[in-house]
């Protein structure tokens, strides 16, 4: 897959077709996918970043929202910092089994300063603003934005973006950000003017629920739904969430085979 990456828009990052979703490194509570399961002990999880890495995996998705995932990838990336391109979160936090959300400036701020220091690095190569759903008000009036933009000229952070939930809030972030994470798979399509926009402004498309959290229709849905992800030239990644090493290999076999046709 090295061969296959490609520029994150024009934020500078270059990142693999296939990025690592690690909601299930660190939460297994509140989370929507089809069965339970136990958080991977120390070793399995070292062993899913082993084998994504010599895929040629570089991008890696987590979140402060994703309980312990960050604080374990910081432990586990410890002495292979600079062969990642880390995505993290701003604006939800989930404590007791319940989101809560706080986009304020002071908050921000902390919260990146938190990340820095669970991720045990010195700068984060993109935060995303983790909405609630009310993109538009969120990204125009809290002050993330403008509180992200100061971190990223204080050299902390790399790029900056928004995980959205709506049209009009994908737009506005496809021209006022660095990179936009929208659920784009078969089943959840209308986000496509979304895509359309980041293509006209360059911007990077981060792709979440590639696989609709799970929920996949019959034995050839992974293949089906990334041919479908990257039928869409504006996708730069997707982000697929597995605590299954073979499941990792097989998704980058067919991202490949949906990239190079
Ligand atoms: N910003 C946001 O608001 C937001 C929201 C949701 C997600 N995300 C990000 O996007 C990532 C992906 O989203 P997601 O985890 O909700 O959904 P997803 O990637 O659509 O689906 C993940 C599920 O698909 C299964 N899976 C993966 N590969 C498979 C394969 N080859 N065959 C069969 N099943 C397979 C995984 O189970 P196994 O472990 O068994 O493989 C997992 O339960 C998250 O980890 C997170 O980083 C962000």
């Amino acid at each position: 897959m090295h061969a296959l990456h490609r520029p994150l828009g024009r934020s500078g990052l270059t990142v693999s077709p296939l990025g690592l979703g690690t909601v299930k490194l660190g939460r297994n509570q509140g989370v929507k996918y089809p069965q339970g399961f136990e958080l991977p002990d120390d070793r399995a999880a070292a062993h899913l970043l082993a084998t994504a890495r010599e895929l040629g995996i570089n991008l890696i998705d987590t979140a402060p929202a994703y309980g312990s995932s960050e604080e374990r990838l910081g432990q586990l990336l410890a002495g292979q910092r600079q062969h990642w391109v880390i995505c993290s979160k701003v604006g939800e936090e989930f404590e007791n089994g319940q989101s809560r959300f706080d986009f304020s400036p002071a908050h921000t701020r902390a919260s990146v300063e938190r990340s820095l220091q669970r991720l045990r690095t010195e700068a984060i190569d993109i935060v995303l603003v983790h909405s609630s759903g009310d993109d538009v008000a969120i990204l125009r009036d809290s002050g993330v934005l403008e509180t992200l933009a100061d971190l990223k000229r204080e050299g902390k952070i790399r790029a900056i973006g928004a995980s959205t939930k709506t049209v009009d809030g994908g737009l506005l972030a496809a021209q006022c950000t660095d990179a936009v994470m929208v659920t784009w798979n078969p089943q959840h399509t209308a986000e496509k003017p979304v895509l359309d926009e980041c293509l006209a402004q360059h911007c990077g498309v981060l792709v979440k629920k590639a696989f609709a959290s799970g929920h996949l229709s019959g034995p050839d849905a992974v293949r089906q739904n990334l041919a479908f992800v990257f039928s869409h030239p504006a996708v730069s990644s997707a982000i697929v969430g597995t605590l299954n090493p073979d499941h990792l290999r097989a998704n980058v076999e067919a991202a490949v085979a949906a990239i190079t046709g």
